[in-house]
C-alpha cells in the first residue's frame, strides 16, 4: 500500500515519519523545486535497487543524490575545488546538480559503477526538512518510468507509482517544472551535461568558460515521448504554416501546442488547441511544460503541431524539450 502524505504545511510529525521511512529502506516520492523525485537512503543498496526496478531504469544510468549540508556532501564526495565552491555559493540550495568524485561510502549501484556522483542541495524546504531529519543523502531520480515524462504534480505521481513505492509526499506542484542543470568541472571549464533552469549565461556571469556537452550516461534516452507524431513549426510565418497544414491534411485529427495569443485563430479549426502560455512569459511556459506535454499525451488526435519559442535563455531550454518530442520532424 502506498501512503499519500500531505506535507504542504510541513507538519513536523509527518516529516519525522517520512525521514524514518527513508532510514528504514523505504521508497518515498518527494517534491523538489525542479520535478518530483524518488527518494531512498542513498547508502542502502536494497532500496536503491528497488528504484531501478520500479523506474525500469538501465543499471548503468546512475542516480543523483540530494544532501542538506556540506558535512553530508563531504561524506560522499571529494576533490571539491574553489570552482565547485563558487558554483555552490551561487546556486545552492537550487537546481544545479554538480558532478563530484565519489567516495566509497556510496554503493556502486547508485553510481552505476562510475567514480563520480551528481549532488545538489535542493531548493525545496519540504525535502530539505526530510533530509535533515533522516541525516542521510537521499536519491532523487525523476519520479517517472524511464522514457516517460517527468512529473511535477503529486496526483500524477500517485497514478504512476501507487502500490510501487511506500509513501508519496504531496508538496504541491513543482516550482520550476524542468529537471536540474547538470554540470561537471574540468580544469577551468564548466561543462553543462544537461540544460536546466540555470542557464549557461548564469554560470558565465561568474567568470567561467562554459561549454555544452552531451556526455551523459543517459545520452540517447528519449525522455519526452508524447506517444504520437509531433511536428515543430519553425520560422516567423508559423501562423501561415499551421493554416496550410490544416488545409492540406483534412483527414488527420490535428492538435496544436501554441501560444495563448493564437488560440482564437485555430481553436475552431483543429481537434485540440493546447495553450502553452503567453508569448511574453517564457518562464510560465517552462513551469507549465510538463502539464502541457501531459495534456498532449492524453489528447485523442493523430498529430501535434508545436509553435517555436525564440532560441535564447529559457526559450532554448523549452525548444530542446520540444525537439526531443518531435524527433526532428520540422515544417
Ligand atoms: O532535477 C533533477 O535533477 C531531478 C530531481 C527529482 O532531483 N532528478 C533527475 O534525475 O532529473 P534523473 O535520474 O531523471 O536524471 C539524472 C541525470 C541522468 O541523465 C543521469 O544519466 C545523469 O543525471 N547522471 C547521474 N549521475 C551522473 C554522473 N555521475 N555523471 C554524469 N551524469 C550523471
Ligand atoms: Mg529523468
Amino acid at each position: 500500500m502506498t501512503k499519500l502524505i500531505d506535507l504542504k504545511k510541513r507538519d513536523s510529525k509527518l516529516i519525522e515519519e517520512c525521514a524514518e521511512a527513508i532510514k528504514d529502506g523505504k521508497l518515498v516520492v518527494l517534491p523538489t523545486e525542479t520535478v518530483y523525485g524518488i527518494g531512498a537512503n542513498a547508502l542502502d543498496v536494497k532500496a536503491v535497487r528497488r528504484i531501478f526496478e520500479i523506474k525500469k531504469r538501465n543499471k548503468n544510468n546512475p542516480l543523483i543524490v540530494l544532501v542538506s549540508d556540506f558535512d553530508m556532501l563531504d561524506k560522499i564526495a571529494y576533490g571539491i575545488t574553489d570552482i565547485h565552491q563558487k558554483l555552490i555559493d551561487k546556486f545552492w540550495p537550487g537546481p544545479l546538480t554538480i558532478i563530484f568524485n565519489r567516495k566509497n561510502s556510496l554503493p556502486d549501484d547508485v553510481t552505476g559503477n562510475l567514480d563520480t556522483i551528481g549532488v545538489r542541495i535542493p531548493g525545496n524546504e519540504i525535502v530539505l526538512d526530510i533530509i535533515r531529519k533522516a541525516k542521510v543523502p537521499i536519491t532523487a531520480p525523476s519520479a517517472n518510468v524511464s522514457g516517460k515524462l517527468s512529473i511535477i504534480d503529486p496526483k500524477l505521481a500517485y497514478q504512476e507509482f501507487n502500490g510501487k513505492v511506500d509513501f508519496i509526499v504531496d508538496g504541491g506542484i513543482s516550482d520550476i517544472g524542468v529537471e536540474s542543470t547538470i554540470v561537471k568541472v574540468d580544469g577551468n571549464v564548466i561543462y553543462i551535461l544537461r540544460r536546466g533552469k540555470i542557464l549557461p549565461e548564469d554560470i558565465e556571469k561568474l567568470g567561467f568558460s562554459v561549454r555544452l556537452s552531451d556526455n551523459i550516461p543517459s545520452k540517447g534516452n528519449k525522455h519526452y515521448s508524447i506517444g504520437k507524431k509531433a511536428i515543430l513549426v519553425t520560422g516567423s510565418n508559423s501562423i501561415d504554416k499551421i493554416t496550410n497544414y490544416i488545409d492540406n491534411h483534412s483527414s488527420q485529427k490535428i492538435g496544436v501546442i501554441g501560444f495563448d495569443e493564437h488560440y482564437t485563430l485555430f481553436t475552431e479549426k483543429v481537434n485540440v488547441y493546447i495553450k502553452m502560455g503567453s508569448v511574453y512569459h517564457y518562464d510560465a511556459i517552462l513551469k507549465n511544460l510538463f502539464n502541457t506535454l501531459n495534456e498532449a499525451k492524453e489528447a485523442d488526435n493523430d498529430v501535434f503541431l508545436i509553435e517555436c519559442l525564440e532560441e535564447h535563455g529559457i526559450g532554448k531550454l523549452v525548444m530542446d524539450k520540444f525537439r526531443a518530442i518531435c524527433d526532428n520532424e520540422i515544417i
